[in-house]
């Protein structure tokens, strides 16, 4: 899932487009393309590589058009090359579309066209997309209502931008489920579109913000709004400050809440380029990581501080339960000073956003001075968390402006997974069966964020029973405890209410004494292989009058009856549900702190990267 940029007006599309596309580099990418309408039809140019090739291209064999959309892509079906590549044109090269998302249903799409006798020409799920609209145009006579079928046809979250050579007078835009965004650049006379601001600031100020299940008709003078379903909706201008700051948050408040609301992205992106769905193996290229290595390890040391301490807690249970290679995780300025035991065959890990905190690279100085090999997950390209390391894993994020860590939470939470399946698969501990089940359990990630996202404002309500308290407990089990871990820090550092986190079963050793009717309770209790323990922890914790606010699974009418209020997560494979119950307790963390007036991006005393000891 990366850039997306169009382009409708009187102007030199081609250039507009590039520029455009090169401004969202920073995000990363494997490949990159655009097609213009000229003279009659639609021309692509597009291959793996960098945007520089993809000018090398356009200079060789130029385009000329005012019309015309561009593309940056991270692989997820098919190998990053020229045929994967966007822009997509139908088997009629009449429509021509870019993506970004993953189509949880593309399997059975795809095998219905090619029954149909629709033939394909490339690996990718968004090709799906474009054939669609070209079987339904046949019928239904118009490309914006072809679209709006197709599009109820789809599962999964979606950014994408389509054009026909029939109706070259427009644009078509959707955003579909809680995708990153789509926004529309209004100009004078031309209109644009991208999936990010960066890519069209250079053009205009004036835009317009598409919400979930919302198309856009773009011409080069109108723009009109729908939802999927055809009603006409009405749309507001934002004007966009100058103030480069102010502008990169665009249409939310905080750099928090938007890097909350980018984790359907980063979570697509985390997956992207990884995996190969058809085949359900997994590559992490920049870790070198041959059979022979895998099968040489004996024990994996995971290391870091703070949320990436939280990450690597998950990512005990993730390695242990399904490459079964033993693991310890240590904070890392713990690990520095207690002379840890390292035996040969070790790997250490080290979690970074930053990559430069202070303690995590002495913990690492450590671990290489005990003769351990080092890995590293980072999502700072280039910092020496990442170049310490014998091999690492990108988090794939883009930059994480606000203190509190979000989006860095839950992408390595998913490259520990995928970590995880790929030492299994070349140690030979689990069946194809099984990796082909856990591969294709991501899929659905993207989405499930999404789902969970679209419950803020129920967050909200909740947030507002926090306005006079001054303690509250979490509490969690297995693979779910480092949730309550990190939704207790979450709140502690930017609303700076005490929260402490605690084992549910230890509740009877000790805590259980903390509780009366002014201590709140928020428990984690997702449909995961814990799940009946905590509702017995919860039950007691209700006996004793605590307030009780729930993290459970859509449906669970135990969770409900005994519960206060309830934050809905919507069911979610056990082993990836970290990913989605942490999100109701980013956003809690933040509506509370938003309710006090807090400075929710810079909380006191609090640094985004802690280079001393
Ligand atoms: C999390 O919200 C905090 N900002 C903090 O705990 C952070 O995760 C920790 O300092 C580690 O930072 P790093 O990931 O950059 O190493």
């Amino acid at each position: 899932m990366c850039g997306i940029v169009g382009y409708i007006g009187s102007q030199d599309a081609t250039q507009i487009i590039l520029r455009g596309l090169q401004r969202l580099e920073y995000r990363g990418y494997d490949s990159a393309g655009i097609a213009i309408y000229s003279q009659g039809k639609i021309e692509v140019r597009r291959d793996a590589g960098k945007i520089s090739h993809l000018f090398e291209l356009v200079n060789a064999a130029p385009l000329y058009g005012n019309l015309g959309i561009g593309h940056t892509r991270w692989a997820t079906h098919g190998e990053p090359n020229a045929r994967n590549a966007h822009p997509h044109l139908s088997s009629s090269s009449r429509i021509v579309i870019v993506h970004n998302g993953i189509v949880e249903n593309y399997r059975s799409l795809r095998d219905e066209l090619e029954s149909e006798g629709v033939q394909f020409q490339s690996e990718t799920d968004t090709e799906v997309i474009v054939q669609l609209i070209e079987r339904y145009l046949s019928t239904s006579g118009s490309l914006i209502s072809a679209v709006r079928k197709t599009l109820n046809e789809i599962q999964g979250a979606h950014g994408l931008v389509v054009f026909s050579q029939d109706e070259p007078d427009k644009l078509i835009a959707a955003r579909i489920g809680n995708a990153g965004g789509v926004v529309i650049g209004l100009g004078d006379g031309e209109n644009f579109v991208a999936s990010d601001l960066p890519a069209i600031l250079e053009h205009t100020r004036r835009v317009v913000f598409l919400d979930p299940q919302q198309l856009a008709v773009i011409t080069r003078d109108t723009l009109q709004l729908q939802t999927i379903q055809g009603a006409l909706v009405d749309w507001s201008e934002h004007q966009i400050s100058w103030d480069p700051v102010t502008a990169e948050k665009g249409e939310y408040r905080h750099f928090m809440q938007k890097e909350i609301h980018e984790q359907v992205r980063s979570t697509t992106d985390t997956i992207a380029g990884r995996v190969d769905f058809s085949t359900a193996k997994v590559h992490l290229a920049e870790l070198n990581l041959t059979r022979e290595f895998a099968q040489s390890i004996r024990k994996i040391f995971i290391i870091a501080c703070g949320t990436a301490y939280h990450v690597g807690l998950v990512g005990k249970t993730l390695i242990e339960r399904i490459a079964r290679i033993p693991v310890e995780v240590d904070i890392a300025s713990e690990f520095r000073y207690r002379d840890p035991i390292i035996e040969p065959n070790t790997v250490t890990i080290a979690i970074s956003q930053s990559g430069e905190t202070a303690d995590t690279l002495a913990a690492m100085a450590e671990a290489r001075k005990k003769g351990s090999t080092l890995w590293s997950i980072v999502n700072a390209i280039g910092s020496q968390v990442m170049r310490q390391a014998d091999g690492f894993i990108s988090m794939q994020c883009g930059p994480e402006i606000g203190v509190a860590s979000t989006k860095a939470y839950t992408a390595p939470l998913i490259d520990l997974y995928l970590l995880a399946v790929l030492l299994a698969d070349l140690r030979d501990s689990i069946s194809s069966e099984t990796r082909f089940q856990l591969v294709s359990d991501l899929r659905r990630i993207p989405n499930l964020v999404g789902t969970c996202l679209d419950r803020e404002a129920e967050v909200i309500e909740v947030a507002k029973l926090f306005g006079n308290v001054s303690n509250c407990l979490y509490l969690g089990r297995g693979i779910n405890m480092p949730t309550a871990y990190e939704g207790a820090l979450k709140l502690k550092e930017i609303s700076y209410i005490h929260a402490e986190a605690y084992p549910a079963g230890e509740m009877k050793h000790g805590p259980i004494a903390l509780i009366d009717k002014n201590l709140p309770i928020i428990a984690i209790a997702p449909k995961d292989p814990w799940y009946e323990k905590m509702l017995s922890q919860i039950e007691q914790a209700k006996a004793r009058g605590a307030k009780i606010i729930t993290v459970a699974s859509e449906g669970d009418e135990q969770a409900k009856y005994l519960s206060d209020r309830v934050l809905w997560v919507p069911p979610t494979p056990w082993l990836l549900s970290p990913v989605t119950t942490i999100i109701p307790l980013q956003l809690l963390a933040y509506h509370i702190a938003c309710q006090r007036g807090l400075d929710v991006d810079q909380p006191r005393n609090l640094a985004k990267s802690v280079t001393v000891e």
